[in-house]
């Protein structure tokens, strides 16, 4: 058993939170390196929330409308996150798009989970746009964020093969599968330390 105390983690999701619930279930291992200690959502009925507090963690909507501006929404979760102790804060599903301010302020502790192989598909609908493209291998990533979309340095990936007749959907489930084993990988090798982000914006494994 690992004696280090572990990192605690704030999860920024703003739906299902399938992603989250595979964080959470990961860092219930006692050897796993990281905890969640707070969930934020900016959309109130957001289904992950209550799967959180379900494990009595710390779960607040903190939603955009309740603020006048952008700014003031993101002091907000700023605040939130600050006050939760966090070190590492992890987007599972978080669907707006950060300041650069925000984005500075945790660069190189801010992960994010994406839904295709980067750097192909950044943004939404990357399972319509692979099965259009005629790809056939898709899958995920987990990178750094950046004040790029989706453009932050890669930690890690898993490849999902397209077979014929896949939907998006089906194509969906296997590849949130694919998220659900990758996104624990990479928070663990954050968290011990194994990775980080250098100053020139790349992903650095210890010893490389
Ligand atoms: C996932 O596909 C993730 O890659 C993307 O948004 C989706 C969130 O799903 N960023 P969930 O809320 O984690 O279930």
């Amino acid at each position: 058993m690992s004696d280090k105390p572990k990192v605690p983690v704030a999860v920024l999701i703003s739906g299902r939170g399938s992603n989250m619930g595979a964080l959470i279930a990961a860092s219930l291992h006692r050897d796993f390196p990281a905890k969640i200690v707070s969930v934020i959502s900016d959309k109130p009925n957001a289904k992950g929330l209550d799967h959180a507090r379900g494990f009595g963690i710390e779960a607040v909507a903190i939603p955009r409308t309740d603020y006048a501006s952008k700014a003031e929404h993101e002091a907000a979760v700023i605040a939130a996150i600050d006050a939760s102790g966090a070190k590492i804060i992890a987007l599972a599903g978080y669907m707006r798009l950060l300041s650069g301010d925000f984005v500075n302020r945790y660069v190189g502790r801010m992960i994010n989970i994406h839904p295709s192989l980067l750097p192909a598909f950044p943004g939404l609908a990357t399972h319509e746009r692979a099965l259009a493209a005629g790809c056939r291998v898709h899958g995920c990533t987990v990178h750094f964020v950046t004040e790029g979309m989706d453009e932050g340095p890669i930690i890690e990936q898993e490849p999902v093969r397209i077979e014929r007749g896949d939907t998006p959907d089906t194509l969906a489930a296997r590849v949130l599968e694919a998220e659900h084993r990758i996104y624990p990988v990479a928070l663990a090798m954050l968290a011990r330390g194994e990775i980080r982000m250098t100053s020139d914006g790349r992903a650095q494994y210890s010893g490389s």
